[in-house]
């Protein structure tokens, strides 16, 4: 993982480390204040505790930490030759830095040195404004996939899938 590190926050100060069992407090609340974007289309939070160590026994999540505590994450899986993205959230009052960007780096470059040759993702569909972002980081859409059953929604939805190749 890259570093580096002095005592401004931001994205120019911060390092990018794996997540580990200790995190699971912090990072589930940087997920739930990060999605609370999502509140129109989906009750509740977005995780729990039991939820994010759920996701630490199938994949990794990459944290972003400046002087503050933790500025972002991004979950990194590896299915087969692919890597499935996701959860890409960052501190509220942190976004629009640059930080962002930087997870999805980070995250292409987990799944390109364990050689995949692809990285997918999908966005709820009420969600449209990430089209515009993840196809700005060069993702296209693939098609659609049914809403998870056990999630409360508040309008019918679908995820959109999107998906990158990897050179
Ligand atoms: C989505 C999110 C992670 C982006 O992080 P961020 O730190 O605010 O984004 P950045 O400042 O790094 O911007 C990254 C790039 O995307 C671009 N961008 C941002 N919003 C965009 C949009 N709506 N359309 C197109 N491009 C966009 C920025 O211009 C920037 O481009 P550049 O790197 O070429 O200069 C953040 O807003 C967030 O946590 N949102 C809530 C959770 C969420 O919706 N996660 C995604 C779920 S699928």
């Amino acid at each position: 993982m890259s570093a580096s590190a002095n005592l401004r926050p931001g994205a120019n100060s911060f390092i990018i480390r794996l997540g580990q069992a200790h995190d699971v407090p912090g990072l589930t609340h940087l997920i739930n204040a990060a999605f609370r974007v999502e509140q129109p289309f989906i009750g509740g939070d977005r995780t729990d505790p039991d939820g994010v160590r759920a996701y630490m026994e199938k994949g990794k999540f990459l944290l972003a930490e400046d002087c503050v505590g933790l500025a972002g994450c991004v979950y990194v899986e590896l299915r087969g030759d692919r890597g499935y993205l996701g959860l890409l959230g960052v501190d509220p009052p942190r976004q629009g830095t640059g930080l962002g960007r930087k997870l999805m780096d980070a995250a292409e470059n987990y799944f390109r040195e364990a050689g995949c040759c692809a990285v997918d993702l999908r966005i709820i569909s009420g969600r449209t404004p990430l089209l515009a972002f993840y196809r700005h980081h060069g993702y296209l859409e693939t098609g659609t996939a049914p809403f998870a059953p056990d999630v409360p929604v508040k309008v019918p939805c679908h995820y959109i899938c999107m998906s990158k190749r990897l050179v």
